[in-house]
Formats: structure tokens, C-alpha cells, sequence
């Protein structure tokens, strides 16, 4: 399921706070000091930068990871990456408190809605602990059983951990690797009983070792997110197909090596598909499929939703057939 917010706004950066080694806070408000939207566990934001250049504005998702009970600002923590896409530095470089920053959002991709009687295991490497803060509260709030495994290089670089260890002593286990502790993916998998949900996000190697040991749960029993689009080989439909666009009744053809949203784009302009990462990790370019077999290449879709295939990613994914139907 997910929840969907096109809106964009220009915020203001009312905080800006140094949360670790590398991690920096923005705290952004609304220039009229209006409630902003509520937002749900698990959602990020589309940060929208100007262009430098004539080439298009970049965006970059960030996960909202203040307090939910605070309508009035919106929080998120950005890792410097000095060897990233460029977003990360231009927030940690020229953004000071008191600019504004166009933000797009929230919607959620990752939602977790806490059940009375379900042992929730939360699994955090580096940056990726942003989206499951708040759930921690959440669950926290919920009364459910839950715990945090959080890995990080070193202490002085994982954000939050020092106040997460401090409220939730008994719950939170960080992996420091300086101090030599590592996260086992497989111990926790043998560690988790049948009532257990796992809720990841970090880095791919983190990610791929929870789905090889959780490869016999249940579909619905890892969750995961990831910042880093997976890997596939080549398409299995390797010829051009048909998009039929429903609601115009246009057909756009799609060239092999073409996304189907740039085929879209350029056949069929009259038609809105917004678009953001461009490599299947945000969902901005979710669309409506309504017939055709679809390969889904992208980095969101649970086992289930794949199955379903009532929606697809318009900018990796692709038709597994000579035709396929969105709604659009
Ligand atoms: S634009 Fe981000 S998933 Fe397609």
C-alpha cells in the first residue's frame, strides 16, 4: 500500500543541526507558520534543486524522521556523500538556516502500521536508520514488542543512536564496527520466531544479506527500503513494445533501451507522469496498469504488489509482452 502526496511547497530551514559525523538535521517549516501535512511512519520527501545548468531540476528522497505529533515542522537527516549524486553536498554545502528548499510530498513507500500481538524487529545500517525512527515510535507508542539492531561504521557516525540507546536501553543493539560488532543477518533470522515482522533499511550488502536469510519467511515478513536501485540483467522482453495510454487511448511505442516514461514523454506530451530518482527507488512515477504482463525492475514493490502488478514504475520498468495498458 502506499500513500501519495504530489503536493510541492517551499519550506523554510528554521534548524539545522549536526546529529553525527557526516549527518546533518534540517528542520523545515512552513513560511506562515502553518501545520504542514501529517505524515505517516516510514514517509520521505522529494527535495527539488534548482538546475545548475539547462538540465533538468535535481530531486532527492529524503525520510521525514522528526516527531509526528509536531504538525508544524518536518525533519530530515542527510548523510554527506561526498562520492554520491550530488544531492547530499549540495544540502550539506550551501543550505543555511533560513533558506528555502522546494519540497514535494510526503508519500510513503514503507509504511508501517503497528498489530497488537506481531514482534517487530527493526534492522538499521548507516543512514537508513531515518525511516525507521519513527517507527520505533510507533511501535513504541503502540505497545507492540519490538527491538532496533542499528550498524554503523563507528558511534560518533550513527545518528540518533546515542538517544535511541538512552530512551530504549533494553530494546536497541548497535553493531559499531570500530568496536568490532557486527550485525548477523543470519543469527537474527534464527533468532526470530513465527509472530516476527522485520522492518530494513540500509545498504544494499545489508539488505541482500536479510533477504538470503530470510529467504523461507513468508512474503510478508521482511520489509525493506532502499536508497541504492536493485540490480537486474537484461529485459526479458527485449523487443519494442505498445503502451496504451487509457485515458487518452494514445499508443506510445517502446524502443528497447527507452524507459517507458521517456517514450511517454516524448510521444504522448499532453500526459502528466511525474518523475523523480528516475531509477526506480522513490515511486513519484507510479502508474496504473490496467492490462499486459509487466517485468518490474524497480526497487519498491513488495513480493506481493509484483504479483499483483496493479501498478508499475514507469522509469525502469517494463512491458513482458508486446502490449500492456496503464491508466494514464
Ligand atoms: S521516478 Fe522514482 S521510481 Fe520512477
Amino acid at each position: 500500500m502506499s500513500y501519495f502526496s504530489d503536493v510541492e511547497r517551499d519550506l523554510v530551514v528554521a534548524g539545522r543541526t549536526e546529529l553525527a559525523d557526516g549527518v546533518v538535521a534540517l528542520d523545515l517549516v512552513s513560511h506562515n507558520g502553518r501545520d504542514l501535512p501529517a505524515w505517516t511512519p516510514g514517509s520521505h520527501v522529494d527535495v527539488i534543486f534548482p538546475a545548475l545548468t539547462d538540465a533538468e531540476p535535481l530531486e532527492r528522497q529524503y525520510s521525514l524522521c522528526g516527531d509526528r505529533g509536531d504538525r508544524g515542522s518536518w525533519r530530515v537527516a542527510v548523510l554527506r556523500e561526498g562520492d554520491g549524486r550530488g544531492g547530499s553536498l549540495r544540502l550539506h554545502d550551501t543550505v543555511a538556516v533560513g533558506d528555502r528548499l522546494r519540497v514535494r510530498g510526503p508519500r510513503n513507500h514503507f509504511p508501517f502500521d503497528p498489530v497488537s500481538g506481531t514482534t517487530y524487529r527493526f534492522v538499521a545500517g548507516g543512514i537508513g536508520i531515518t525511516p525507521l525512527t519513527s517507527m520505533v515510535a510507533a511501535a513504541d507508542a503502540a505497545g507492540v514488542e519490538w527491538t532496533l539492531d542499528y550498524a554503523g561504521r563507528s558511534r560518533s557516525a550513527m545518528a540518533f543512536a546515542h538517544d535511541l540507546v538512552s530512551r530504549h536501553p533494553s530494546r536497541v543493539r548497535l553493531h559499531a564496527a570500530d568496536e568490532g560488532s557486527r550485525l548477523d543477518a543470519a543469527a537474527l533470522a534464527r533468532e526470530s520466531g513465527g509472530d516476527t515482522v522485520i522492518y530494513a533499511c540500509g545498504p544494499a550488502r545489508l539488505l541482500e544479506a536479510l533477504e538470503g536469510a530470510f529467504a523461507d519467511a513468508g512474503d510478508d515478513v521482511l520489509h525493506v527500503e532502499r536508497f541504492e536501485a536493485k540490480e537486474y540483467g537484461d529485459p526479458v522482453w527485449s523487443d519494442a513494445f505498445d503502451v496504451e495510454l487509457a485515458l487518452t487511448g494514445s499508443v506510445v511505442t517502446v524502443s528497447p533501451g527507452v524507459s517507458v516514461l521517456d517514450a511517454i514523454r516524448e510521444q504522448s506530451p499532453e500526459t502528466t507522469v511525474l518523475s523523480s530518482c528516475r531509477r526506480g527507488t522513490c515511486g513519484t512515477c507510479e502508474a496504473p496498469v490496467l492490462e499486459g504482463e509487466v517485468e518490474h525492475r524497480d526497487s519498491i514493490l513488495t513480493p506481493v504488489e509484483r504479483e499483483e502488478s496493479a501498478v508499475m514504475m514507469v522509469c525502469v520498468s517494463r512491458a513482458a509482452c508486446p502490449r500492456i495498458v496503464l491508466d494514464l
